[in-house]
């Protein structure tokens, strides 16, 4: 068996022989397949990159026929139920597990750079009373490139690692100073006595007392979801970071740039879209006539489906058991869980989700512990960009040290008008 593809152009009869490398052919291979000598070479058209490898990458393996989630080679759900969101942070950006010295001096960095300097409050305190958390994120985080013009230089690995910490230990305090700003309260400075999501959860809900005492349950199935949402290989989210990393810009900038491709109803938003249909389907009566409608294509049944997962999404077994868990400690029960299961089983027996290989994923249940924990759902895609960005800055890191990257630059079929003749205005609307 030759490792190659052998292409017949049938406009001119001519043979190539493209090498196959990892199950993949090169696109610019096909370049030299040309109609004739004055035409441009063969391209490959993929809108929304269904199947087009844009790099090499050792950090998340996902098998989505077999619903199998991997970080640096690690089951998801080992690291869910064994490891903490900073290890995991650290494996992503690492590559391999910390030693003990490595995790106290990571654990250590993270935390005393919490702070953010004051004029990143100020800044901050400029936004409408009603901003969304996620549009401040944004902000923020690309305006931390001007606190630290150094980041610029992203030859330099030394440089690259502080802000890599720096962005990690920062951006709970962005998030949480977002929320806090929406409910007109004074912003909580971080706490270097807490662990990384105890500390996050003080900066939420701290108020007058001296020192704020997280529930340690609410803390594990925040720091849970923290590591379920840490990486996935190249979503949306990561092709951003990456797309505008490569013009080589501040990791900052091109952090921010991620935060907005998840703000999109269709990546990081959907949790949020999940609770307001689930509100709007109102009482399992109700499911039937919804997902006709869903099937007669006049709405779509957030939380169900996934670009890659063609099965059950790993991440949404684990979420399942921990929205129980929570339940459990809030002592709330939420009639929107009941729909939700409701809506599930009868999905996944109707011919349209099946035959279309439609399971719930990660959004499905995350909003409804997000509320159980008390978080307005505009704070849900918050929660899903802090969790992210050790996967968004690994993705970052190793685009930064692939000699293969470039420049992103797709190619386009053009559709438009050519040669037109322009009329300056004064003669047209004469
Ligand atoms: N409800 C109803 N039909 C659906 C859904 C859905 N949620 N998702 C896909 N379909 C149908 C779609 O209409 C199409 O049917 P047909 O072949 O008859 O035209 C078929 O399934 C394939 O869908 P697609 O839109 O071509 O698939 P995609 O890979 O482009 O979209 C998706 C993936 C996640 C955007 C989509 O499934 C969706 O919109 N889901 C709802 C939003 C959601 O839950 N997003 C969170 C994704 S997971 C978190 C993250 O990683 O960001």
């Amino acid at each position: 068996m030759t490792d190659s593809l052998t292409v017949r152009d049938n406009r001119t009869g001519a043979e190539y022989e493209l090498p196959i490398t990892d199950g993949t052919i090169r696109a610019a291979d096909l370049g030299q397949i040309k109609a004739d000598d004055d035409s441009p070479g063969l391209a490959a058209y993929d809108p929304g990159f269904v199947n087009t490898a844009s790099c090499r990458s050792a950090v998340t393996y996902i098998d989505g026929e077999a619903g199998i989630l991997e970080y640096r080679g690690y089951p998801i759900e080992q690291l869910a139920e064994h490891s903490n969101f900073l290890e995991v942070a650290y494996l992503l950006i690492h590559g391999e597990l910390p030693t003990q010295e490595q995790y106290q001096a990571w654990e250590h960095d993270i935390t005393y750079h919490t702070f953010v300097h004051e004029n990143v409050k100020s800044f901050m305190q400029g936004f409408r009373y009603d901003a969304h958390p996620m549009g401040m994120l944004m902000a923020s985080v690309g305006a931390l490139s001007t606190f630290y013009p150094e980041s610029r230089t992203i030859s330099d690995a030394e440089n690259r690692r502080m802000q890599i910490v720096r962005m990690i230990a920062k951006m709970p305090t962005l998030g949480a100073w977002s929320f806090r700003h929406a409910q007109g309260k004074p912003y909580v400075y971080p706490d270097n006595d807490l662990s990384y999501t105890e500390n996050f959860l003080s900066m939420l809900f701290k108020m007058s007392e001296y020192k704020y005492e997280p529930d340690p349950r609410i803390a594990k199935a925040l720091d849970t979801l923290f590591i379920l949402h840490a990486d996935h290989e190249q979503n949306c989210s990561a092709n951003a970071v990456r797309s505008v990393g490569s013009s080589q810009v501040d990791p900052y900038s091109a952090v921010a740039s991620g935060v907005g491709a998840l703000f999109g109803p269709l990546h990081g938003g959907a949790n949020e879209s999940v609770l307001r249909m689930l509100r709007r389907i109102g009482s399992t009566e109700n499911i039937p006539s919804f997902i006709e409608g869903v099937k007669n294509g006049n709405e779509r049944l957030m939380g169900f489906g996934h670009r890659v997962y063609k099965n059950y999404d790993p991440r949404a077994k684990i979420i399942k058991k921990a929205a129980d868990d929570v339940f459990e400690v809030t002592g709330v029960t939420n009639p929107l869980l009941d729909i939700a299961k409701e809506l599930e089983k009868i999905a996944l027996e109707d011919e349209y989700f099946i035959q279309r290989k439609l399971y719930p994923n990660v959004d499905f249940y995350s909003g409804l512990i997000y509320e159980a924990l008390q978080f307005p759902p505009e704070m849900f895609t918050v929660l899903f960009a802090i969790g992210r960005t050790p996967g968004w800055l690994a993705q970052w890191e190793e685009l930064v040290q692939d000699k293969e990257q470039k420049i992103a630059r797709p190619k386009q079929i053009y559709t438009g008008d050519r040669g037109l003749e322009f009329v300056p205005a004064s003669k047209r609307w004469a």
